[in-house]
């Protein structure tokens, strides 16, 4: 160990976060270097991404990895999945290309050790190949191929998800669901930015783009007439709905100043800065929703292919219409407790695994 790790108290950080199992997996032969992060299975096997970067030290993989896969567990919970949170890191540059092959194998092989406790899935830096390379030897990595029987793009079902929170969110605010007219301020048309633009054309809202992608900007425009603005500008934007797409932390001292909504919803992960942003959301009367709750939409696909009978559109499609309601409880129950929204939302999904945990211990 380097005196990087020496400094992070490996087991201390367990006990606070409530991690059950964490396991680190060095084959030199094949370059891999690989974290794995059980956070808990007290519902089902923990599913999570791997994240596959270039990290500044090992204690950045590992709080990345301890921090993501206790995210999953909450994001798996409060959707009704019959799945725990787990997450993998391997520290590697992602755009290696030799011995790729060789790599992904041996993490699949690492995968049958852990004999299914953990899931894996594509994430920042992997794709659907390395999925496939690895269903070559692990029946526990999910997120592949339609065609070859898993469940696909996960992003349609993710915008589906987060379009379908912006209808809850308008309905609290505004009193009416019907998003025709709103403004939308929507900042990033990558994958699920652009499938949400498209639904929120169909419904009749006026969209505001941005992008650090040129060809994004254009297909934006020239496909679903979406204005655009630059990217410095989009939180200074007078709109409806702020819906960040893009990267993390994107509400932070210095976007809640300029910030023009009544309401925060989008996609991205870890949207707020941390919760020191709550009182300042507050403050503007911004209603916000809460991120792991809305864009559960992709996880909900890709867990469907271990759901009873595989991967299927009606089930998948059920559980993501409930984003909807599962939004409006949790707002309900943040004002009867008094609470922001997202600390709502831990509580919740924390509550459903207690009681699981009751029912399993008393059988
Ligand atoms: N894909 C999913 O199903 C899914 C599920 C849950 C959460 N998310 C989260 O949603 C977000 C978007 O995911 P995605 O799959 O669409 O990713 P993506 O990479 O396809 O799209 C992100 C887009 O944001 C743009 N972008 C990057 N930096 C930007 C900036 N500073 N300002 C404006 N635009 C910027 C990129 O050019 C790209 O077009 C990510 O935070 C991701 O973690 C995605």
């Amino acid at each position: 160990m380097n005196s990087a790790v020496a400094d992070i108290k490996i087991l201390s950080e367990v006990q606070k976060r409530g991690h059950e199992q964490v396991t680190v997996f060095y084959y030199p032969q094949v370059g891999l270097k690989a974290i794995v992060a059980i956070h808990n299975t007290v519902l089902g096997p923990a599913l999570g991404g791997c994240r596959m970067r270039i990290y500044t030290d090992e204690t950045q993989a590992l709080d990345d990895c301890l921090r993501l896969s206790e995210g999953m567990t909450y994001k798996s919970s409060i959707a009704g999945l019959d799945l725990g949170g787990g997450k993998s890191c391997i520290l590697t540059d992602p755009g290696m290309k030799e011995g790729r092959r060789e790599l992904f194998r041996q993490f699949a092989e690492c995968l049958n050790h852990l004999d299914g406790r953990y899931i894996t899935a594509e994430d920042m830096g992997t794709s659907v190949e390395d999925v496939m390379v690895m269903r070559e030897i692990t029946k526990f990595a999910a997120g592949f191929a339609r065609e070859k029987g898993g469940s696909g793009d996960p992003s349609p079902w993710t915008a589906r998800g987060v379009f379908n929170s912006m209808q809850a969110a308008t309905e609290r605010k505004f009193g009416s669901k019907d998003l025709r007219g709103r403004r939308v301020a929507l900042e990033g048309v990558g994958h699920v930015g652009m499938y949400l633009l498209k639904m929120l054309k169909e419904a009749g809202a006026k969209v505001v783009v941005c992008d650090v992608n040129k060809a994004a900007l254009e297909k934006a425009q020239a496909e679903f007439g979406a204005e655009i603005v630059p990217t410095t500008e989009i939180h200074g934007v007078d709109c409806d709905i702020y819906s960040p797409c893009a990267v993390g932390q994107t509400v932070n001292p210095d976007t809640i100043k300029r910030l023009k909504c009544a309401v925060i919803c989008g996609g991205a992960n870890n949207q707020l800065l941390g919760p020191s942003m709550y009182d300042a959301v507050l403050a503007k009367n911004i209603l916000y929703c809460p991120d792991f709750v809305i864009n559960a939409g992709g996880v909900i696909s890709v867990g469907g292919e271990y759901a009873p009978g595989g991967w299927n559109e009606t089930w998948v499609s059920g559980k993501v219409k409930n984003i909807y309601n599962t939004l409006h409880r949790i707002l309900d129950e943040s004002e009867k407790r008094n609470k922001f929204p997202e600390v709502v939302a831990i509580e919740l999904a924390k509550e459903r695994i207690k009681e699981t945990a009751e029912k399993k211990r008393s059988r």
